[in-house]
This record gives C-alpha cells, sequence and structure tokens, in this order.
C-alpha cells in the first residue's frame, strides 16, 4: 500500500512539475493546467487519482458543473429528492448539515466516498470537465447531472468568492481587482476553465447520450424551479408520484433547497469548509440572475458576450 502511495506521490509530482501555470485569482498560488483545463494544486491530486481510482457505479449520479454555476443549490436539490421518503415526519439533515456536507466532492473525497458507500448516497460532486472525467463515470453509464451559467453572473459570482476567502485567508492582503480577474477570464484562465470549454465539453456529450446526461441552466432552474425539480427526480430514477405531486412534495423540496430558506439557516451562516479559508456562509451570496448588471460595465458585458457567441457558434447552445 505505502509502495503504491509513494509511486504515486513521486509520478504525481513529476507529472506536475512539467505543467503549464498561470496565476490564480488570489495570493500567490497558481493554477496548473491539466488536459487543457486550469486546475487548482489543491484539487489536481484527486483529479490524478480519481482517474485512476474512482470506480462509479451504474447507479451512482455524478453532479458536474464549473464553480459557482449552483452546484450549492444542486446538491440540496438532489439529496433532497433522493432521501425525501425518510424526512416526511422528520426534520431534514438539511436543517443541521450544509449541502457540501451532504454530498461530497470527488477530487476531495472520492477515495473515502468509495470506501463508505454503504453509508451514503450514491451522490458525487465534481467540476472535473468531461473530458478529464474518470473513465469508469463513463463506461458505466451513470447518470451525469450537469448545469451551467450565464458567465456573466458566474464570473461575478467568483470574483467575489476569491475576494471574500482572501479576505479572510489574510485580512491584509490586497485582493485581485475586477479588471484583472475579468482579462483572465476573458482569457480562459479561471478555476476549471476556459469556462466555455467546459460546458462545450458537458453540451456536446448531452446530445450524444441524452438518457445520461441531463443538461441543466441556472437561469431556467430559477425561472421555473419546481418543473426543473419534477424533471430532475424523473431523470435521476426517483420521478415523483401522481399522490406526491397532489400533495405538493416538489413544491415544498423547492421551498426548504431556496437561497432564502437556506442562507438563513444557522448552519449555513457559520461554520467553516476550509478552516480559515472557506467559510459555509460564502456559498450564499445574492442567488440572482442579472446581477452582473451592478458589477461590470457595458462595454465588459458586450465583450465577454461576444467572446460567449463566438465560443458556441456551431453548436444550438445559448448562454
Ligand atoms: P451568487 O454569487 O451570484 O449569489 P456554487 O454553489 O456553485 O458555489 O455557486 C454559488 C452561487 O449559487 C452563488 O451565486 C450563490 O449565491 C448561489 N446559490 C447558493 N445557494 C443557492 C440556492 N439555494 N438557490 C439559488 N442560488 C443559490
Amino acid at each position: 500500500e505505502n509502495e503504491n502511495e509513494d509511486g504515486f506521490e513521486k509520478s504525481f509530482k513529476e507529472m506536475m512539475s512539467t505543467l503549464p501555470t498561470t496565476k490564480s485569482w488570489r495570493g500567490s498560488e497558481n493554477l496548473f493546467q491539466y488536459q487543457g483545463f486550469w486546475i487548482h494544486p489543491a484539487y489536481l491530486k484527486g483529479v490524478v487519482s480519481a482517474q485512476q481510482q474512482f470506480q462509479a457505479q451504474p447507479t451512482d449520479i455524478m453532479l458536474c458543473n464549473l464553480p459557482k454555476t449552483g452546484t450549492t443549490w444542486l446538491k440540496s436539490l438532489i439529496f433532497s429528492i433522493i432521501t425525501r421518503a425518510s424526512f416526511q415526519d422528520s426534520p431534514s439533515p438539511l436543517l443541521s448539515k450544509t449541502p457540501q456536507e451532504v454530498v461530497p466532492f470527488m477530487e476531495l473525497d472520492h477515495a473515502h466516498f468509495s470506501t463508505h458507500r454503504d453509508l451514503g448516497l450514491p451522490v458525487l460532486a465534481t467540476h472535473v470537465p468531461y473530458s478529464s472525467l474518470p473513465r469508469s463515470v463513463i463506461d458505466s453509464g451513470c447518470k451525469i447531472v450537469y448545469i451551467c451559467r450565464d458567465p456573466k453572473d458566474s464570473f461575478v459570482s467568483l470574483y467575489h468568492f476569491n475576494v471574500n476567502i482572501q479576505a479572510s485567508q489574510n485580512a491584509g492582503a490586497q485582493p485581485i481587482d475586477l479588471d484583472e480577474a475579468f482579462e483572465l477570464f476573458c482569457a480562459g484562465a479561471s478555476i476549471y476553465g476556459p469556462y466555455w470549454d467546459h460546458v462545450l465539453g458537458y453540451w456536446e456529450a448531452s446530445l450524444e447520450h441524452p438518457g445520461k446526461i441531463l443538461f441543466l441552466k441556472y437561469e431556467e432552474m430559477v425561472d421555473d424551479t419546481v418543473l426543473c425539480v419534477v424533471k430532475l427526480a424523473e431523470f435521476i430514477g426517483h420521478r415523483f408520484s401522481l399522490e406526491e405531486q397532489q400533495q405538493g412534495v416538489p413544491e415544498k423540496i423547492v421551498k426548504m433547497c431556496s437561497f432564502e430558506n437556506l442562507s438563513n439557516l444557522e448552519v449555513n451562516k457559520s461554520g467553516e469548509v476550509v478552516r480559515g479559508e472557506i467559510q459555509n456562509r460564502m456559498y450564499f451570496r445574492k442567488g440572482k440572475v442579472g446581477d452582473w448588471k451592478n458589477h461590470l460595465t457595458p462595454e465588459m458585458a458586450a465583450r465577454l458576450d461576444q467572446i460567449t457567441v463566438q465560443k458556441l457558434s456551431g453548436s444550438r447552445l445559448r448562454l
């Protein structure tokens, strides 16, 4: 075992030293370009070890997306859909656990997830691009739920997230300014970016395997959350019965997982995900569509839109 681990460690370090790097959005950290995408060093080892070791089961559900496009929301929704029968008469675990805790993250937790399968739900979240998913995820035929979001709102959300982390890591450090982050984002140098390549990878795969990949948009979810939740439940094999629909079960789940409800729970207002760095409350900022209008100039918005149109040309996808 130890020899294997040492071997992995050694080849990982060697591999890492050959990768191109770019400035991350905070501090002196760099991002590493692995298989065409910019990965944070804290997750890179997990990506590589998951590719080598993670054995997906056909009954697994993978929640895949770029950071800041709706992970927290979808984690809480998928968890609530799957566990609804167990908590009809008792309080939902989401009142005392964060969405991050109820659905683990592949890059950090895949080994624990694999060895404790009997204890948890078969749901694992990841930000890796489609082309870097562990082979077993594709081969097992497990279900993939992908969510994307208007790049303008994702950028604004990611920018604030980084500023907040930087402030809690090091109170004195100057956070990256919006213009610099914007340039990096446009050039594709954002965490798990280029943004558009990530979205297109899953989009194309969803066209090829429609029964296997559900492709959602944050804006559509906001627009009609109940409809999306009904669709989501059906896709992951936990369809609402007619009786449940008549009893308003989908509506109850939507309410439980709403930004207003989750962001006001004590568990999400206090506590930390990563000690001294990421606080639970950082996952809840505004939860609105179009907040970019408060942060980007019309020129910046037009430029980002233009990049999006250009990158997506040739696909039928609109963001
Ligand atoms: P904003 O920064 O625009 O408010 P992720 O969960 O992928 O990290 O994404 C975080 C974004 O989703 C943040 O966007 C956050 O406010 C929003 N969000 C968190 N919980 C939500 C919920 N229950 N409903 C809608 N949006 C939510």
